[in-house]
């Protein structure tokens, strides 16, 4: 099937290249030259475990293609998807101007019947709104469907490939059996199509993304209240996930959730809430918890330090999570501005994510090119990003290493029993605070 991707971030590339690489005829089209160029020459601008081999292979082998010329590309599309940014508005809505800018380029360019999906988080009622472009100004007929996408970052690629639903919001069976078709090499019984109509399909990503993100906000008050009474969060977890009705997942207390969805599509719930003259009192408690957690690690050290200025301070991890390079969002960023703020000096590594936070950060920190080389010197160690190879260091050189072994766990990565036998002082989150070094 001929397919065109609007939008080449992050959703639009991993879509356009997962329907490539199940052998539909894709372009993917976005409105900056330069990352087009890039693309063309075979350069990825996120890291994404996986993509890249994807990217080249399907391009090689000639179904996947990089252009800046949307009216092309939606002229010859069965299906277009839009993928482009929805960015936080003014009000915590989502600002709808790339949206429905592509929207009415590609109303002006369709030449024959055409399925348009929506991809990117767009509020209840978007799909609609689009449907009435097509209506006003297109040569030929258009469905609007929405097809809301739910991809991890770090895991998009298995959970387009495998996804646990597939949700298709569409007025007519003919948009529905298109999706279908294009859809059937990723759904199995198991892993339903769901299909209804485009406000539920948008509804449903917001909820869910609400949901998720309430369940963290809420393990994460949970973890500050055993703090308080000696409980330890970390059983209370195991304890509470062993109910299948609550189950394992997403159940991690930590220092708040980032990234490029729960804090916005929270914002935009929350807006769209009071556009409609309901107070949804559970979702701003949700935020509110989240922005607390953000700062807990930094209360903690001035509690234990008193002033911060003149200190150094090592940071593991940047991105908002591992197998990233995201920094949207990031719990880490709220914790290097704090510290700077107090007075303190930043050392800090990430595996992937440096690049990017040069250019957020510049010489503001110490970008240090291994995590040991980050705890150098340095009063305390701050871990923000539970990555893989942060679990398991030489914590004896990193005691050596450091100017006071001080660890503030921002992701419970260490076990409480093994640091007090290292003599290290070991803050985690949901547990109580630990007595003096040894
Ligand atoms: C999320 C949704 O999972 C995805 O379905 C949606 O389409 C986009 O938003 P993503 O932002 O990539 O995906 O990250 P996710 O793995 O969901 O984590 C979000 C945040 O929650 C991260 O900051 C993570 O550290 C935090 N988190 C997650 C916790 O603090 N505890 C947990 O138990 C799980």
């Amino acid at each position: 099937m001929r397919v065109a991707v609007v939008g080449a971030g992050y959703v639009g590339l991993v879509t356009g290249t997962c329907l490539a690489e199940s052998g539909n005829d894709v372009a993917c089209v976005d409105k900056d030259d330069a990352k087009i160029e890039a693309l063309q020459a075979g350069s990825i601008p996120i890291y994404e475990p996986g993509l890249e081999e994807l990217v080249h292979r399907n391009a090689k082998e000639g179904r996947l293609r990089f252009s800046t010329d949307l009216a092309q590309a939606a002229g010859r599309a069965k299906v277009v998807f839009l993928a482009v940014g929805t960015p936080e508005g003014e009000d915590g809505d989502a600002e709808l101007r790339h949206v429905l800018e592509a929207a009415e380029e590609i109303a002006r360019s369709v030449k024959h019947y055409t399925v348009v999906a929506t991809k990117s988080t767009v509020p209840v009622g978007t799909a609609d709104r689009i449907q009435e472009i097509m209506e006003r100004r297109a040569k030929a007929e258009v469905d609007v469907v929405s097809n809301p996408e739910f991809l991890k970052e770090g895991a998009a690629l298995e959970d387009f490939q495998r996804p646990d639903r597939v949700v298709v919001g569409a007025r007519t069976d003919r948009a529905r059996r298109i999706m279908r078709e294009l859809y059937a090499p990723f759904v199995r019984t198991e892993r339903p199509i769901l299909l209804m109509d485009p406000r539920s399909a948008e509804m449903v990503k917001y909820a869910s993304n609400a949901m998720l993100a309430t369940r963290i906000s809420f393990m994460n008050d949970i973890a500050v209240l055993c703090e308080r009474v000696g409980a330890d969060a970390e059983h209370v977890r195991k304890g509470m996930g062993a109910d299948t009705r609550i189950g394992y997942p997403f159940l991690f207390p930590g220092i708040g959730y980032g990234g490029s969805c729960f804090p916005k599509d929270v914002k935009a719930l929350l807006a769209t809430g009071r556009r409609h003259g309901i107070d949804l009192d559970l979702l701003r408690a949700v935020e509110k918890t989240n922005e607390r957690q953000k700062r807990q690690l930094l209360v903690r050290a001035v509690k234990h330090f008193g002033a911060l200025d003149g200190r150094t301070f090592g940071v593991w991890g940047l991105a908002f999570k591992p197998k990233t390079d995201d920094l949207r969002e990031a719990p880490s960023l709220e914790v290097i501005e704090g510290l700077l703020g107090k007075g303190g000096r930043v050392q800090v590594y990430d595996p992937v994510a440096m690049e990017r936070a040069r250019r957020l950060l510049g010489e503001r920190v110490t970008f240090a090119p291994g995590p040991y080389e980050a705890v150098e010197g340095a009063d305390a160690l701050f871990v923000v990003t539970e990555w893989s190879e942060f679990r398991t260091p030489d914590l004896e050189r990193v005691k050596t290493l450091m100017r006071s072994p001080v660890v503030f766990d921002g992701r419970n990565v260490f076990d409480p029993a093994e640091m007090e036998e290292l003599g290290f002082v070991h803050h985690a989150i949901g547990r109580a605070p630990p007595g003096p070094a040894k």
